[in-house]
């Protein structure tokens, strides 16, 4: 088995004190191993870009642990353990029209991870770096003197996904890449990704509200919903065998492409009748890799 490159430990994060208190995270549990997808699929508001957000040390941690390659790093790090945070993990964006700078190129824009950090030994190297880059995201070297405003979203994507690969990270936590595109190119970003990929052995955290982006490109994949995890399995075990009730709905919901079927389905819905406040839930192994968060009454009845 590979190496865990990043290990979230019973992180929980809330906004805002005392009545106005919001927990967008609460004791959440993965681990993410070398080379692989780990899809985080969930509605909107359901705590993603927060978990995302706080490994790249951009949220605050209200309890719980962070580690990257076995360091925590949710803590006062000295200035080279951040620089290599920095450099190892890099995040790609939802909205590339909103996370580029629109004054700057985008030779600029590519440049700038590798500017700080002087990962380049002369300005020739820096340029052959920057355009190798750039190609190998299907966009053109003369494309590097243009504006973000000159691109179709798609490209601003592509922009987005160079930005973040030219420092090499390790680790790529990607926060809905797709979902502001449109859906006709949404494939193409999708298998760019998972072309470079493959060549570089990149880690991918996929974040996406979307089960089919998740099915198609994550090994593994857990359910978040209002900041809990509610199940993590292998890719397809936790689509041919959800164990939680909210799972369920969310993939009860999903279109089947056969309107005789689709008419016959029944839409389950998730309704909460547990006592949650006697017997108290945490995020249980069921069968081996399958993790449910549940009770001690819910996991016998799993386990019957
Ligand atoms: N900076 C912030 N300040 C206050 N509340 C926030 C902030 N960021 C996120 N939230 C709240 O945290 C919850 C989860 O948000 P978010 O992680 O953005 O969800 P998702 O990415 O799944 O759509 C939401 O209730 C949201 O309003
Ligand atoms: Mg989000």
């Amino acid at each position: 088995m590979a190496d865990k490159l990043l290990e979230i430990k019973d992180l929980s994060i809330s906004f805002g004190e005392g009545k106005n208190k919001n927990v967008a995270v609460k004791n959440a549990n993965f681990d993410i191993y070398e080379g692989e997808t780990f899809g985080l699929v969930g509605e909107s508001g359901s705590g993603k870009t927060t978990i995302g957000r706080a490994i790249l040390g951009l949220n605050n941690v209200e309890s719980g642990k962070i580690l990257f390659e076995g360091n925590q790093i949710n803590k006062k790090l000295s200035k080279q353990e951040e620089e290599n945070v920095i450099r190892n993990i890099q995040m790609i964006f939802q909205d590339p029209a909103a996370s580029l700078n629109e004054r700057a190129t985008v030779d600029y824009i590519v440049s700038e991870g590798i500017k700080n950090f002087h990962l380049y030994k002369d300005e020739a190297e820096r340029e052959e770096k920057v355009r190798d880059m750039i190609k190998e995201v299907g966009l053109l070297p003369e494309h590097l003197s243009r504006y973000p405003h000159e691109f179709s979203g798609g490209q601003r994507q592509r922009i987005g996904i160079a930005r973040a690969l030219i420092m090499e990270p390790k680790l790529v936590v990607a926060d809905e890449p797709i979902s502001a595109l449109d859906v006709s190119i949404r494939a193409q970003v999708l298998n760019l990704m998972k072309k470079i990929q493959k060549e570089k052995n990149l880690t991918y955290l996929m974040i996406a509200h979307d089960l089919s982006v998740v099915r198609f490109i994550a090994d593994r994949v857990a359910v978040i919903h209002h900041g809990v995890i509610v199940e993590m399995a292998e890719t397809e075990e936790l689509f041919n065998n959800p164990l939680h009730p909210y799972t369920k709905s969310l993939l009860s919901a999903v279109p089947i492409p056969d309107p005789q079927m689709e008419r016959s389905k029944k839409l389950i819905t998730y309704d909460q009748n547990h006592d949650y406040e006697n017997d108290k839930p945490s995020f249980r192994e069921i069968t081996p890799g399958h993790f449910v968060w549940c009770n001690d009454t819910e996991e016998s009845n799993l386990k019957k």
